[in-house]
């Protein structure tokens, strides 16, 4: 159908086939072609200025989450209790030994691992979760690397909901995993990536009578949007040049198109930054097919040590291209040793990041090497989820730095010695 012109304030429109439905639909995709779908509104009431000041007034104190005091533009018939931790609020920092290691002066990182679970998925849990309860829904489901799993545990215990995950057998970072369990959801480990593990919610939820919140559901995008509006906020609604992010599944990257594509058609901004997506060289199916103009669908087997990441592939393909296009983005890829020395970076400075988010600034620092970035460009680096998501990858593991942690008799003398062993002199001051 199509909905004619006395339009609700908030519907789904199907981004292949264009039909419509309305916003409390509980279909993920079209149910006439299959497409995926997009949440779409009426324009709010204020714009511009008007708007700008409305969520400048709405400040940590006075709205405890950072996603719904942009409700207007998330989901305008959530009522006045959203599943909510609350999320978001995230801080942008400034850490001069970082713009100096990625070359590029005017570097800012946003700290989405300072969401309530660790990571930017409570942004879109949050939305998904509200919209659970409004379809009615007995039970969620999500296929997950792990981040969207914890989240989803968490959500679901927070609105009384039964959740089960699916996540790829010895794949998935330890905390995730811990948190997945602790949350109290189902965890089914699944032999099989995950591909694998999404290709089988997204075939079975509906027939399990299961809601998903994978990110192909479209109220997770709504949420995510709100990680580039409280950015600009942030910045006093002055846009950087870049925003660089990871791209997996690509439900960030979408996310971060519409809303962007949604803050010039309301006047929130007048420039548009461009997206720097981030792939694994292992896992880069959408840095190959940016490479080749996104002539066609790439799929990769994935292998990359930032397990989050580890998408050969991604759903939301389409509205990434369409991301990248309107804000005349570009995607890259960088090697493991390159993300891994970037998260090194990132710990060292104090600010610690898991590995997969780690990706986005390895590709600022790239990207910036290139010539592409202007010195007096600003760039956001976005990293995504916590240092303690993926303890293995620093205590232990192939990339571990085990040979750090050397065990003492509890004597002066063994302490005297260990302090002057070689491997632990440059953690000392000098
Ligand atoms: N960074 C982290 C820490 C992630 O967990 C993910 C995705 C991404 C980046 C990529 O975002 O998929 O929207 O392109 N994690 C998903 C999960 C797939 O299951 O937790 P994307």
């Amino acid at each position: 159908m199509k909905f004619s012109v006395d339009r609700p304030a908030c519907w789904q429109e199907c981004e292949a086939c264009g039909d419509e439905t309305v916003d409390k639909d509980s279909a993920i995709r079209c149910r006439k072609c299959g497409g995926l779908l997009a949440v779409r509104h009426r324009a709010p009431g204020p714009a511009g200025h008007e708007l700008q000041e409305l969520f400048d007034s709405r400040t940590p104190d006075s709205w405890g989450s950072g996603v719904w005091r942009f409700g207007e533009l998330i989901m305008p018939g959530a009522g006045p209790e959203p599943v909510s931790y609350p999320e978001g609020h995230t801080p942008v920092l400034y850490r001069e030994a970082l713009a100096r290691w990625a070359g590029v002066p005017d570097l800012l990182l946003k700290h989405e691992g300072q969401n309530p679970t660790g990571s930017f998925k409570d942004r879109g849990m949050t939305v998904g979760m509200t919209q659970a309860r409004r379809v009615g829904a007995r039970g969620v489901v999500c296929a997950s690397t792990g981040n969207t799993s914890a989240s989803l545990a968490a959500y679901a215990a927070l609105a009384g909901i039964p959740a089960f995950v699916l996540v790829p057998e010895g794949q998935v970072a330890l905390g995730k995993l811990a948190q997945s369990i602790g949350y109290g959801a189902r965890v089914l480990v699944v032999r099989g990536d995950f591909d694998a593990c999404l290709a089988l919610v997204e075939s079975a939820s509906e027939s399990l009578g299961l809601y998903l919140l994978n990110s192909v559901n479209p109220w997770r995008l709504e949420g995510q949007k709100t990680i580039v509006l409280e950015m600009l906020q942030q910045l006093a609604w002055d846009p950087p040049e870049w925003i660089a992010l990871p791209g997996g599944n690509l439900g960030n990257t979408s996310a971060f198109g519409k809303a962007l594509e949604e803050a010039v058609e309301w006047g929130l901004l007048t420039r548009v930054p461009r997206l720097l997506v981030v792939q694994a060289e292992g896992a880069a199916p959408f840095a190959q097919g940016f490479a080749a103009g996104f002539r066609e669908r790439v799929r990769v087997p994935a292998r990359t040590v930032a397990t989050a990441i580890k998408i050969g592939d991604p759903a939301s393909w389409d509205r990434a291209v369409r991301a990248v296009r309107f804000t005349r983005g570009v995607v890259l890829s960088v090697p493991d040793e390159e993300i891994l020395e970037a998260k090194r970076a990132i710990d060292r400075a104090g600010v610690g990041c898991e590995p997969a988010s780690a990706a986005s600034l390895a590709g600022v620092r790239r990207h910036a090497a290139s010539g592409a970035i202007a010195p007096q460009d600003r760039v956001v680096a976005v990293l995504t989820g916590h240092m303690l998501k993926d303890p293995e990858i620093l205590t232990g593991g192939p990339q571990g730095e085990q040979a750090r942690l050397s065990t003492i008799e509890p004597t002066v003398q063994a302490l005297e010695e260990a302090m002057e062993s070689t491997s632990n002199l440059d953690i000392l001051p000098r």
